[in-house]
């Protein structure tokens, strides 16, 4: 494995405990120092969890159900803040040289900023690397954080990894990267919980990825209450279908399909983000020696804090 993780992990590194990519050292400053706005909407999340969908949710809640509205990119109406430190940009353009890239994907921190409020702020970060004034309580937007079981959310990730980071290797090793903190945003446990312990500070609604599989209308409900916004039952019936699995898969302003496209010729393999929206998976995918470490640490990590999935 330490050959192969080594090659895949060329260009990581580790900043506070969490591993980022290397890009992340050219954005961490701007991120520190980023003026956030008391009316600024945030989704925080693990890789993998439900955030595209919780997005997509959120963002119509607040724009009343504008479908219209929705049909513009989700990056475009919702954007990652440090997207651009994924990647080298220069690396991209020199791949596709007839592509025009937004600013989104250029330089994603600047294009967040220069947002009309209130702003929708999708970020992966961990709580320790938010910019100062959300960690320090100056400034405090409404943050909703969506976290999903570790062993579903890390046969997402690894589908992801090899879809659109070329992970070539099996997913016993890929479980093992991610049970050793060797992935993007990774210590897991800690990035979840790190959100978790600041409930009583932050103005933080917390969703989990299970709960919206099993009811979504309480979820959006639950949201929708958070957000200051009423929905009448016909709305909130009516958003629920719009993020259905089935309609989410095929909605093109949310499924990445470009992206994924181009992924696909260059690594030569099939797939699509929007995946297979299941619960349990890992019962059928996962050895049980993994189940086990995968359910000890998560003993460890959350059973003091009645963190459950
Ligand atoms: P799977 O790979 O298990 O299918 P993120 O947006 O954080 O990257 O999360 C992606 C995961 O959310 C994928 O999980 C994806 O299929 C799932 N997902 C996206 N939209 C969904 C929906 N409407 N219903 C259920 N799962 C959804």
């Amino acid at each position: 494995i330490d050959t192969f993780t080594n090659e895949f992990r060329k260009g990581y590194i580790t900043v506070n405990g969490f591993s980022m990519p290397v890009g992340y050292r050219d954005f961490a400053e701007k991120i520190e120092n980023f003026e956030v706005k008391d009316d600024d909407i945030w989704i925080c999340s693990f890789p993998k969890t439900g955030t595209t969908w919780t997005q997509e949710m959120i963002w119509n809640i607040v724009n009343n159900l504008d479908f219209e509205g929705a049909k513009v990119q989700l990056v475009e109406r919702f954007p990652f803040l440090e997207f651009s430190a994924l990647f080298d940009y220069r690396v991209l353009k020199a791949a596709h040289p007839e592509k025009e890239f937004s600013q989104s994907v250029s330089n994603s921190v600047e294009f967040v900023k220069d947002k009309p409020s209130p702003r929708f702020i999708k970020c992966h970060l961990p709580f320790c690397l938010l910019p100062r004034q959300i960690r320090t309580g100056e400034k405090k937007p409404k943050i909703i954080y969506v976290a999903r079981n570790p062993k579903d959310t890390c046969i997402s990730y690894y589908h992801h990894c090899q879809l659109l980071e070329g992970y070539r290797g099996n997913f016993d090793d890929f479980c093992r990267l991610f049970l050793g903190n060797k992935l993007n945003y990774t210590p897991y446990w800690d990035h979840i919980l790190d959100f978790w312990k600041q409930k009583a500070h932050l103005n933080i609604l917390f969703l989990k990825y299970e709960h919206m599989k099993a009811d979504l209308p309480a979820v959006i409900k639950k949201s929708a209450a958070f957000l200051d916004k009423t929905l009448s039952e016909d709305q909130v019936k009516t958003l629920a279908e719009h993020l259905n699995f089935a309609n989410m898969k095929v909605n093109p302003a949310v499924n990445y399909e470009h992206a994924i496209a181009r992924s696909k010729k260059s690594f030569n393999i099939e797939g699509s983000f929007i995946r297979s929206g299941e619960i349990g998976q890992w019962k059928e995918r996962m050895s049980d020696s993994m189940i086990q470490e995968f359910n000890r640490l998560t003993e460890e990590k959350f059973s003091d804090y009645n963190l459950i999935f």
